[in-house]
């Protein structure tokens, strides 16, 4: 109880501090060329770029401060020390760092998808080594209606980290594709810690009390830290996030939704995340053409943002593209317009699709339309991880 008050106390010096550094460091990361123009603004002056930097080493610092203090008796009697319990939080901070790194790395070099698909399994191999040396379980629990099949458990084995890699590969780019409109990348990761944090604090009195309390020692200084990066991020932005915010979130969320055991809880957080990621799915494979930016299309005289929109040839068009965009035709889930030779879609994004079913509307409604819908998630995980657990576990 006490280390958690002292957790409290130490993530709000690391707001403050966050708070107080980036406006101060911001022009150091203009000089060196880190810098993007705001796509939705008429003003083209530059804006420094990758300072989620900043805030994962803010958040990386508090959580190395803290660990004498979590570890605190444990460091008198050396002989009993939990040294898996250690190793945990040591794998979690490696996999983190890494992730900050190479986040930067792509920010600077601006690396092409495949090794952005690539950076992340790489991270999360430390988690793993560590989850298999204290825990090696690979069980799934059956649902209740498919017991009938494949019994009450069923063990998956080398799968199951297949499984937790893709889960770290999924988390960091999840966020990172639904982007590019001020405060939407920090917004949603301050809303899925959040939920996780409100998780936590429920279960705290259950028999996974370790696993929880370990969860909340990350996620704590994560929402400090995110918080005060939003602060300068909220339209109109100061400054952006870069892919640097992006990895960092999203290997956290995979930190705990691993090695605190709730990963389909932490994937119910995702669900925007992952309607976003199947309605991109063609644009993604380039099955449709992908354009380097797909965030909406701004209009300087109207000060709105409308859907952005791909172009397809008809003379490339093949089977599978009649039978998608039939599909999303069907579900009226695409604004499609035929042109000479050519068929103009929007751009497959959670965010256009908002701007097609809500018509067109200002940067920071839109941004605060998505956040309403990913706490509306938040509220529906809730009823499938409580109420309706019952019927399924
Ligand atoms: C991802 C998306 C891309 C989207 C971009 C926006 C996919 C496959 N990729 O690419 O469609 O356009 O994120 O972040 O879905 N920017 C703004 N306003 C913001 C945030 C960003 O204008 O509020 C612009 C700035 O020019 C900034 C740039 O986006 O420099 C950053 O883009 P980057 O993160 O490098 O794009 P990706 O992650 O590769
Ligand atoms: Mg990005």
């Amino acid at each position: 109880m006490w280390s958690i008050i002292i957790l409290i106390f130490l993530s709000i010096v690391s707001y403050l501090l966050t708070d107080e550094l980036i406006p101060k460091i911001k022009n150091l990361f203009i000089n060196a060329g880190l810098f993007g123009i705001d796509l939705c603004k008429v003003s083209k002056e530059k804006i420094p770029e990758a300072i989620g930097v900043v805030s994962g080493c803010v958040f990386l610092v508090t959580i190395f401060m803290f660990i004498p203090i979590v570890f605190g008796n444990d460091l008198m009697d050396r002989g009993n020390f939990p040294h898996n319990e250690f190793a945990e939080l040591l794998a979690a901070l490696l996999s983190i760092c890494c992730m900050l790194l190479l986040g930067f790395a792509d920010d600077v070099l601006n690396l092409k998808w495949r090794y952005k698909l690539l950076l992340p399994t790489v991270a999360s191999l430390p988690l793993l080594v560590v989850y298999y040396v204290n825990f090696n379980s690979t069980t799934f629990i059956v649902p209740i209606p498919l017991r009938h099949f494949f019994g009450n458990s069923v063990n998956i084995g080398f799968l199951y980290y297949i499984y937790m890699g893709m889960l770290a590969v999924f988390c960091t780019n999840a966020i990172n594709i639904l982007a590019g409109i001020n405060g939407l990348e920090v917004g949603q990761s301050a809303i899925i810690a959040m939920s996780i944090i409100i998780f936590d604090i429920i279960e705290l009195r259950g028999d996974q009390f370790k696993a929880h309390s370990f969860s909340l020692h990350i996620m704590i200084p994560y929402l400090a830290t995110t918080l005060a990066l939003l602060k300068h991020n909220w339209y109109p932005s100061k400054v952006f996030v870069g892919d640097t915010f992006c990895y960092v979130s999203g290997m956290t969320f995979a930190v705990v939704a691993i090695l605190s055991h709730f990963s389909k809880t932490v994937l119910l957080f995702f669900l925007p995340q992952i309607i976003n990621f199947v309605y991109s799915v063609p644009q993604l494979f380039h099955i449709i053409p992908c354009p380097r930016h797909r965030l909406p299309k701004y209009s300087a005289e109207t000060d709105l943002l409308y859907p952005s929109k791909t172009v397809i040839l008809k003379k490339d068009m093949n089977m599978l593209h009649k039978y998608i965009l039939q599909v999303l035709t069907l579900f009226r889930l695409v604004d499609k317009q035929e042109d000479d030779g050519c068929i103009v879609i929007n751009n497959m994004t959670l965010i256009n699709l908002f701007l097609i079913k809500l018509g067109p509307m200002s940067e920071v409604r839109l941004t605060s339309s998505l956040l309403v819908f990913q706490i509306l998630c938040t509220c529906i995980a809730f009823i499938v991880r409580y109420p309706m657990a019952s019927y399924f576990y």
